[in-house]
């Protein structure tokens, strides 16, 4: 991969296209090598924490496999077990954990944790999702698209719901790309991010030429308390066969996952062909290890 410097991966604006598509080729290069046995060692004898304030599976899962796949040794470190729930400083916490670690993946409730942590690092830190972003999961469904569809340039990716940090990722790494990325969702729910190609409260008029619809939950972690209001409010924005039919005849249907089968998208298209939602998932793996390269080797 062409040498890039990058130290962190905060939003994903960190990246340019150049080292996007340098990053997503790496990715594919990993995905065949491991699929032939052949694997690669390249933190071998490093070690790199994973620190989750906030529950995961798939992000969690991918980047504990991918560290030991390239050699190093993963540390997951709940954020209840670690000084940092007791006030402990982010910026102490990443002053310490830098001597020891190659780098600091972190899912944080607050953007401001992370941010004071890749300030005080002296080793990469990574995203791992925050109320605001959610980078790796866009570097993952970037790589799926391109699989699908041979390139990103030009593709439509309609994202229908609420304005996230999954959509907002999406955006920035998607624009970077060269895709034409268009948000649809209810007012006050909107992403109100320059970088979207549109942004739309019609899903139907978002989703007409569609390469791809997206969905996310309607209740993401940290907005429990207002769960029965969004489900109210987001129930026009389903992902179904009936926005299906208003994309293009070869639209694929995408979802960062965990789901909600029946709300912000019906299971006959979360489980039927036109999904690639699992190849999505599989995909955060070998995203993951070619980020970890770019940013540690
Ligand atoms: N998509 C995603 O980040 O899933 P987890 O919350 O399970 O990590
Ligand atoms: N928007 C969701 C994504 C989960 C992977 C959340 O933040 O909970």
């Amino acid at each position: 991969m062409r040498r890039f410097l990058m130290r962190h991966l905060i939003s994903g604006e960190e990246l340019d296209r150049g080292a996007l598509e340098a990053l997503l080729d790496r990715a594919v290069e990993l995905k065949s090598a491991r699929a032939a046995g052949i694997g690669h060692r390249s933190l071998q004898g490093r070690s790199v924490a994973l620190v989750f304030e906030r529950p995961s599976t798939r992000t969690r899962v991918s980047f504990e496999v991918g560290v030991a796949e390239l050699g190093g040794t993963p540390i997951v470190l709940r954020g209840k077990e670690m000084q940092l729930s007791r006030g402990e400083s982010p910026g102490d916490t990443a002053r310490v954990l830098s001597r020891w670690v190659a780098a600091i993946a972190i899912r944080s409730g607050s953007d401001r944790v992370v941010e004071e942590l890749a300030k005080n690092a002296t080793v990469p830190v990574i995203n791992a999702l925050t109320p605001a972003h959610h980078p790796c999961q866009a570097l993952a469904d970037l790589m799926t698209l391109r699989e699908r569809f041979g390139s990103l340039q030009g593709l439509r990716i309609v994202y229908v719901g609420d304005g996230n940090n999954v959509a907002r990722s999406l955006v920035i790494l998607g624009a970077m790309a060269g895709a034409e990325v268009v948000v649809a969702s209810p007012v006050g729910y909107e992403l109100n991010d320059d970088r979207a190609a549109a942004e739309l409260s019609d899903p139907f008029k978002a989703a007409v030429g569609a390469d791809c619809l997206y969905a996310d939950v309607w209740v993401s972690m940290g907005d429990e308390e207002t769960s029965e209001q969004r489900r109210r409010d987001l129930r026009p924005y389903q992902v179904n066969r009936e926005l299906l039919a208003a994309a293009s005849d070869r639209a694929v249907v995408l979802h960062c996952l965990p789901a909600h089968p029946g709300e912000e998208i019906t299971a006959e298209l979360l489980y039927g062909e036109r999904s690639a939602v699992w190849d999505q998932a599989e995909n955060r793996l070998h995203a993951q290890k070619a980020l970890l390269e770019l940013l540690c080797a």
